[in-house]
């Protein structure tokens, strides 16, 4: 059956749910989102997923006309018109700069913002499988664009996603210009050694399961350590692992580096 979308106060059936070819988020990829997820139709951290949001969309300086507490009544109201949604359910909440004069005119200024909400099933197989055997996975010098906001410019997890497959690896590491690992495609990188933890610590998306797990560590009294490290320190780890909302935790078993071709160099530069 289909899933039912929330664009802008109003609901739709996935086949009717359209919006404007002339959105700035369609456009320049003016946006940004958040997703959670469902767990026995409990919103898993609900409202640190809202807080990001509006964190995210103040970062592109984009213009959120909604209360957060309305977002958090129309993201419940949507989730129950899915429930017929079987199995695990991931929400995307996405907030676009909307329908303006062209972006020359104003820089998107008089743009009338947009927000959608999404409910679809989670595909889990491949995650259970990835659980099970870890995770193979290569850098990739790329960086993401405005990296502390979960923006609607996605085509450098995109791209990296693609190299990974193409090298027959499980996901790819970005890597920044000064040899620094920031984080995976989607999600963020820890590394244990010595009893210590270890996280990257700028440039990458402060993700809401990052959070969760260095409360925890704390709790636990586990070191925990926000810094920046490069490939060679992440090889000596004891353990690494990649977080994230819909992935949770996923062990990393094996690291290559990987030489980017020349068109990728083209897009670095
Ligand atoms: C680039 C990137 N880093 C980190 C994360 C993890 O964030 P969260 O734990 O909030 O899902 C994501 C999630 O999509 C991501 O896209």
């Amino acid at each position: 059956m289909n899933s039912i979308i929330f664009i802008d106060g109003k609901f739709y059936p996935e086949d009717k749910a359209k919006v404007s070819v002339l959105d700035h988020g369609y456009l320049y990829g003016n946006g940004c989102w958040t997703t959670l997820m469902s767990n026995n139709n409990k919103l898993f951290m609900l409202d640190e997923h809202i807080e990001r949001l509006y964190e995210s969309a103040e970062i592109i300086h984009l213009e959120t006309p909604w209360e957060k507490k309305i977002v958090k009544k129309w993201i419940f109201e949507t989730y129950k018109k899915n429930l017929h949604i079987k199995g695990r359910k991931r929400i995307r909440v996405g907030f676009h700069r909307g329908v303006g004069p062209d972006v020359i005119v104003d820089n998107g200024q008089l743009c009338k913002p947009s927000i959608n909400i999404i409910v679809s099933k989670y595909p889990e197989e491949k995650e259970i499988q990835a659980v099970r055997s870890g995770l193979d996975v290569m850098t990739v010098s790329i960086e993401r664009v405005f990296p502390e906001s979960k923006n609607c410019n996605f085509l450098p997890s995109y791209f990296a996603s693609i190299k990974a497959k193409e090298s027959n690896k499980d996901d790819a590491l970005f890597q920044n210009r000064d040899g620094y690992i920031t984080e995976a495609t989607t999600g963020n990188l820890f590394y244990f050694k010595d009893n210590n933890l270890f996280t990257t610590s700028s440039n990458i998306l402060k993700g809401v399961t990052r959070d969760v797990i260095i409360q925890f560590a704390k709790m636990k009294n586990i070191k925990i350590f926000e810094k920046m490290f490069k490939l060679g320190e992440l090889l000596l780890a004891d353990e690494v692992f990649i977080s994230g909302t819909t992935k949770l935790i996923l062990p990393v078993i094996k690291i290559k580096e990987f030489l980017m071709d020349s068109q990728a160099k083209i897009q670095f530069n």
